[in-house]
């Protein structure tokens, strides 16, 4: 069977390809994206703890004699390189370490009421419009302020990141046609290490209450740590900090929207927001695929994955795997045994599900009480054209308008 990812109907809605792909061809070689493409739950798992697939896909990328010769590229390599999220043990033990130490559940806890300032200021500034961008006037700023503070960047330079990031997530994201794509990343990626390198150094010389003062405070106490790597899991928090919070709050309250026996359910019982974040991160999780590098030829479904073969590992095909989920395309708030795999699986589990699930509980409860008859507008919705994020450009809603209230 062919499977194109880059078909509009597709990208719109993927799960009717996962669902064939499973049933008809679950180690499928795409032609398009000269890689395998696994989708069934229990490769999935498997494929994510497989010490055979590396997570290292910027070594061969950078090698690749497409890109070989292009400056903007290598420089992108050789600080995406020093990312946790692309490294294998033992380098990925050392800096996922120097993490999971600062980046507690209890230290995310400490930003329950501030998230919640943020959510009523952001809400506050549409209340009495009766009509909102879901994206553009919510889900897009609060996980960009929240990290950004977190790492101690002041007001003034947060949308100076935002920017930046935005171009960085030109390369991450594998944007379809974007023809200076590398030109724009790498710029931005320059840019942010210039502006980090020069906080780390403050922060050195005067620690303050913040992510990196912690970080550079682990380090210092022996996390053997290079001044680069640092920078670079600066970037890399920034950056991993926000563009899937986006799309969970994005993605969640379109489901929301599009089943609106759900939304009236979430807001009889508001106690229901943990299960239903669990459940539309399941239903339509903001990460599509995870990329990995068979280091080992592997035997899956009687084909065989050659070594240096990569391996797109589709976790939210594998959230809507029959064999492991009753009625797998309903949305349903109140789901028992929801093991999805939104997250990930195994060593490289996300640093941030935490962070990440506050917010979203925070931020779709808030929208879904305090907008009174929340509705889709009329229009087609944009998909992000791209084979890792999973969203929408711009999700505009109708409410009644009503004057500014405190938090409920
Ligand atoms: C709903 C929002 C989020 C989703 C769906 C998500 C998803 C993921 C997934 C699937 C992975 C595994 C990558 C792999 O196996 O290669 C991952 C790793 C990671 N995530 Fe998230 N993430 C989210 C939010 C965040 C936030 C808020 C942060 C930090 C501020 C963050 C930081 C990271 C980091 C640092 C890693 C790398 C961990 C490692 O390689 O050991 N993520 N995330």
């Amino acid at each position: 069977m062919s499977y194109d990812p880059s078909r509009p109907d597709v990208i719109a809605d993927p799960y009717p390809a996962f669902r064939l792909l499973q049933a008809q061809d679950p180690a499928h070689w795409s032609g398009i994206l000269r890689g395998w493409v696994v989708t069934r739950y229990a490769d999935v798992k498997t494929a994510l703890h497989d010490r055979r697939l590396s997570s290292d896909r910027i070594t061969p990328f950078v090698a690749h004699e497409s890109v070989r010769g292009c400056p903007h590229v290598q420089e992108l390599g050789r600080i995406a390189g020093r990312w946790v999220v692309f490294n294998d043990p033992p380098a990925h033990t050392r800096l996922r370490g120097l993490i999971n130490t600062v980046f507690t559940s209890r230290a995310v806890e400490r930003l329950r009421p501030r998230i919640h300032e943020i959510v009523d200021e952001l809400l506050a500034q549409v209340t009495d419009r009766g009509t909102m961008d879901v994206i553009g006037d919510f889900a897009y700023r609060l996980p960009v302020i929240v990290i950004a503070e977190m790492l101690g960047v002041p007001p003034e330079g947060r949308e100076q990141m935002k920017a930046w990031s935005d171009e960085l997530a030109l390369f991450i994201g594998s944007a379809l046609g974007t023809p200076d794509k590398y030109e724009r990343a790498a710029r931005g990626m320059a840019d942010m290490c210039t502006y980090f390198r020069e906080v780390v150094g403050a922060r050195r010389r005067q620690p303050r209450e913040d992510l990196i003062s912690a970080l550079v405070d682990a380090e210092q106490q022996g996390g053997q740590l290079s001044e680069e790597e640092l920078v670079a899991t600066c970037v890399l928090l920034l950056f991993a900090g926000h563009e899937t919070t986006t799309n969970l709050i994005g993605n969640g309250l379109l489901s929301l929207l599009r089943h609106p026996d759900a939304l009236a359910a979430l807001r009889a019982d508001p106690s229901l927001i943990g299960p239903a974040v669990e459940e539309l991160l399941r239903y339509d999780g903001p990460t599509q695929a995870q990329v990995r590098v068979a280091l080992d030829d592997i035997v899956l479904h009687g084909k065989t994955i050659r070594a240096g073969d990569r391996v797109f590992v589709m976790v939210n095909a594998a959230n809507r795997d029959p064999a492991r989920f009753d009625e797998p395309d309903r949305l349903d708030l109140t789901r028992a045994d929801n093991a999805h795999v939104a997250f990930g699986y195994g060593a490289h589990f996300c640093v941030g599900a935490p962070l990440a699930r506050l917010e979203g509980q925070v931020a779709i409860a808030a929208a879904v009480r305090r907008l009174p008859g929340l509705a889709l507008a009329p229009g087609e919705l944009t998909w992000l054209p791209s084979m890792v994020f999973r969203g929408v450009r711009s999700l505009p809603v109708m409410f009644r308008p009503f004057a500014r209230t405190s938090r409920l």
